[in-house]
């Protein structure tokens, strides 16, 4: 068994109080091993943003425990939990988040300036293709080629694990295909643990791993032998 990057036990997520309240995560026990690709499957509102970003340390559970390697935390104050994210996890989101005034190169510096131990910002945009377009803006970019950017801004302070919330939730299947063929050499070259949320299950062949999830906890992991390529992938 692998050493695991997460480990969840009853991880619960309940969001407002009374009668209005929402169990958005319903005591979840999961494992995500170092070092894989993992999809995290499952309808609109089943509660895969609220996991993905108790995980990341952007959110708190509302109990039960979640381990990043041996460290618990939500035993984590908030400044701790803010080096945590900055140290070791990297984020993309479906709509990029770029910095419209910024270039591609400026758009990572961002993250580079901050970090413990930084890419330099034009090779993680030449690891995801782009190093001749990065001193173009955002608008001057396709939708996939701007979420490339968004990858490279993520990776470029070299992360432990990459989530990625509906990564190619707003592009087409040529420009789609291209961002995960981005994630899978970013998890075959610098091992880091990719985590996908999607709700595509067509995505699901090309994991380590695929976590189903339903009604706001995991109904079945599914471990696959064999991966596709992107370039199998049904849109
Ligand atoms: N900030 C919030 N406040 C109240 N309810 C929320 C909030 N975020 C998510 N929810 C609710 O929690 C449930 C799970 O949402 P979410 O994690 O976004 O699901 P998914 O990412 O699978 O679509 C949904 O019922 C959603 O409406
Ligand atoms: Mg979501």
């Amino acid at each position: 068994m692998p050493d695991s990057t997460y480990t969840t036990r009853n991880l619960r997520k309940i969001y407002g109080e009374g009668p209005a309240a929402v169990q958005a995560l319903r005591g979840v026990s999961l494992e995500i091993p170092e070092g894989e690709i993992v999809v995290l499957l499952g309808p609109s509102g089943s509660g895969k943003s609220t996991l993905l970003n108790i995980l990341g340390g952007l959110d708190r559970g509302t109990d039960g425990e979640v381990f990043f390697r041996d460290r618990d935390l939500a035993a984590m104050s908030d400044k701790e939990l803010t080096r945590y994210r900055r140290d070791h996890v990297g984020f993309v989101f479906q709509f990029y988040n770029l910095m419209p005034s910024l270039t591609a190169r400026e758009n990572v510096e961002l993250v580079t300036e901050i970090s413990r131990d930084p890419m330099d910002p034009g090779a993680a945009l030449a690891l995801v293709g782009l190093d001749k377009r990065a001193d173009h803006f955002p608008a001057q970019l396709s939708g996939g080629e701007q979420q490339r950017v968004a990858i490279a801004r993520a990776l470029a302070k070299q992360p432990d694990v990459l989530f990625c919330d509906e990564p190619t939730g707003a592009l087409d299947s040529t420009t789609g295909r291209a961002v995960l063929h981005v994630l899978r050499e970013v998890n075959e070259k610098m091992g880091t643990t990719v985590l996908i949320v999607t709700h595509a299950a067509a995505q699901a062949g090309m994991a380590d791993r695929v976590i189903h999830f339903a009604d706001g906890d995991v109904r079945e992991v599914v471990v696959n032998t064999a991966k596709c390529s992107p370039d199998d992938i049904e849109w």
